[in-house]
């Protein structure tokens, strides 16, 4: 479904992302792991079209989105759960769900809003209240709400359990795979490398800019310099 060819980019004379080849493919999770400043948001963010590539592809569904812009790139079917959630914290819940639905028009968006509330019931609890005012897991559930509100083939998750409780983060990745089960292809950023790659079936570990590693989320895992850097030692 995605394919990253040769991609790199940056911020100015930082060259954040060096050669990049990584595949998503249609029905799975992939997860991209790694050590803090490695690349992981770059990655997510030259995706979605929010910084430009230097070089190198990006495919989706064998059409090369580098460089389009991301309103295009949402209404191809790619949808971003933002590193920090990025709620709109002065505007409601609701207000919040919808705007992750602006730039469709076709008549089933209150459809699929009801069909969020059934997924996060808190969220139609709370549909009144500003954004600002949930708590911290709630507010990562409204994210993850706003970006399905877009319809995505392919959602892109940055860091969804950050700063969140474990039984919270347990609730986080039961929701990443139902989505993923219901259809939605998944590729996830994620600290918590080890529920990571529970869940993926293709992991990649990301350092300085550059693919270190890459295969089967089980075999990768199981690899000893994976289990040192991210996994707190040997078994
Ligand atoms: N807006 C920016 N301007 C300049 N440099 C940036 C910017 N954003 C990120 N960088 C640099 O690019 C590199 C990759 O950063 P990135 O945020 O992609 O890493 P990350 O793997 O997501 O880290 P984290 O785990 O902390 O979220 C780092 O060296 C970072 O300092
Ligand atoms: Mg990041």
């Amino acid at each position: 479904m995605l394919r990253l060819q040769q991609l790199a980019a940056g911020y100015g004379n930082i060259k954040a992302l060096k050669n990049i080849d990584l595949t998503v493919p249609a029905g799975s999770i992939v997860s991209l792991i790694g050590a803090n400043g490695a690349g992981k948001t770059t990655v997510m963010k030259v995706i979605m079209g929010l910084i430009k590539p230097e070089s190198g592809q990006i495919l989706f569904k064998g059409q090369n989105i580098s460089g389009a812009a991301t309103h295009k790139i949402v209404s191809l079917g790619l949808s971003l759960v933002p590193e920090g959630r990025s709620i709109l914290s002065r505007m409601t819940v609701l207000e919040n769900l919808e705007m992750g639905a602006c730039q469709r028009n076709d008549n089933e968006v209150q459809a699929d809003l009801q069909r969020i509330f059934q997924r996060f019931p808190i969220l139609e609890e709370r549909k009144s209240q500003l954004g600002g005012t949930l708590s911290g897991g709630q507010q990562q559930m409204l994210a993850i709400g706003r970006a399905l509100m877009s319809r995505p083939e392919l959602l892109l998750l940055d860091e969804p359990s950050m700063g969140l409780a474990p039984l919270v983060v347990a609730d986080i990745f039961k929701v990443i795979q139902e989505i993923n089960q219901e259809g939605t292809t998944v590729l996830l950023v994620e600290q918590n490398v080890r529920q990571a790659l529970k869940i993926a079936k293709y992991a990649y570990v990301l350092e300085t800019g550059r693919i270190s590693l890459h295969g089967q989320a089980v075999d990768i895992a199981k690899d000893s310099r994976v289990m040192e850097a991210y996994l707190g030692g040997k078994k």
